[in-house]
């Protein structure tokens, strides 16, 4: 794997002497592909918010790493995350999102119930020893925490939820749990996922890059992190005035970043495909009271419009790290000490790839 040891001992140095992790972190080929085998296949990651799918039959699809997978609302109320490969032949079962009573293939017509259990097999009837129980949807290990669903590959992984219980102590105030979120903006992300962690985690950009948006509202000086108990980091930015409530930014390794602060919880839903693209989901959450209140429509909007505002100027920081990183001239930096979130995630990220 192309990471030179030295550099990632520099990186693990600490914060007050730490480097950046080195360029071939992000933009190697082989670097994604140990990320996939090391951490993405045994981590817990992010399928969806469960009021995205609030009745009996409600599925949404979605497309995790190289894996085709539908969430949905069993009859007995259960969440489940199900491959949506075909047991016969391989055919996608579904695509987008919608409410059912069970699966049918469109190609042979195998019809699969809101559990996986293969329910119906047109015409098999000849097939010797054929076992319809064997031949369910395999199910994916899934967690709620806070309302959004998580998925593992690792039939083994730890429990999500004891991991974060120092997080959800923290955040209780914003009860998370009762957000819904908007229908997302979506942007096709051309540079790789962790540009996005490392952009989302500290404040200290707010002075160049938002210093007409976000620095007013929250000063980078003033952002600070937490040590973590947990496979998570935090940065807490308290505001200009006084009395304003804080935005505080939460990343649950290695993607699941969110961020409540004030009426609105920002969700940003990473969805990596190789080393130099990711699909991004931004989801903006607020009360229900106020998802169904009419007249406060065109205030959630302008709200959703300073995220795609904010973000729109946090592409422009990413492209130009992307294209920096890429350059035969780049060597690592150091991290300075309002960036203590890289740090804290960049120790964890080490000791996965090379424990
Ligand atoms: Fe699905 Fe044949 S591939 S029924």
């Amino acid at each position: 794997m192309a990471l030179d040891p030295e550099a990632l001992a520099r990186a693990l140095q600490p914060l007050e002497k730490a480097a950046t992790l080195p360029a071939s972190a992000y933009t190697s080929p082989a670097v994604y592909a140990a990320e996939t085998e090391r951490i993405f296949s045994h981590a817990w990651l992010c399928a969806g918010r469960v009021e995205q799918i609030p009745n009996a039959g409600d599925w949404m699809t979605l497309d995790l790493l190289d894996d085709k997978l539908v969430v949905v609302r069993g009859a007995d109320d259960r969440v489940r995350v199900l491959s949506r490969v075909c047991r016969h032949r391989g055919a996608e079962l579904c695509e987008g999102r919608g409410n059912t009573r069970s699966f049918q293939c469109p190609y042979h017509a195998w019809t699969y119930g809101l559990d996986g259990r293969l329910v119906g097999a047109p015409l098999m009837d000849g097939a010797a020893d054929f076992d319809r129980t064997r031949f369910g949807l395999p199910e994916l290990r899934s967690e709620v925490w806070e309302g959004w669903i998580f998925v593992s590959f690792d039939a083994d992984a730890a429990p999500l939820g004891p991991q974060l219980a120092p997080l959800e102590r923290l955040l209780a105030r914003y009860r998370l749990e009762e957000r819904v979120a908007l229908e997302p903006l979506v942007f096709e992300s051309p540079f790789n996922w962790k540009l996005l962690v490392d952009n989302f985690m500290e404040a200290y950009h707010h002075i160049a890059i938002h210093r007409d948006t976000l620095q007013p509202l929250f000063p980078a000086d003033r952002s600070h992190a937490p040590d973590a108990d947990g496979p998570y980091s935090v940065l807490i930015m308290p505001g200009k005035e006084r009395d304003a409530e804080p935005l505080v930014a939460a990343v649950v390794y290695p993607f699941h970043l969110f961020a409540p602060g004030g009426e609105m919880l920002s969700w940003y839903q990473l969805l990596p495909t190789r080393h130099d693209h990711f699909t991004l989901r931004i989801h903006c959450c607020f009360a229900r009271e106020a998802v169904e209140d009419p007249a406060q429509a065109a205030k959630l909007e302008a709200l959703r419009e300073l995220v795609r505002t904010v973000h729109e100027q946090d592409i422009a920081a990413c492209q130009a790290t992307w294209a920096g990183l890429n350059a035969r001239s780049y060597r690592a930096g150091r991290l300075g000490p309002l960036e203590k979130p890289l740090w804290q995630f960049n120790r964890w990220w080490i000791e996965r790839m090379t424990g």
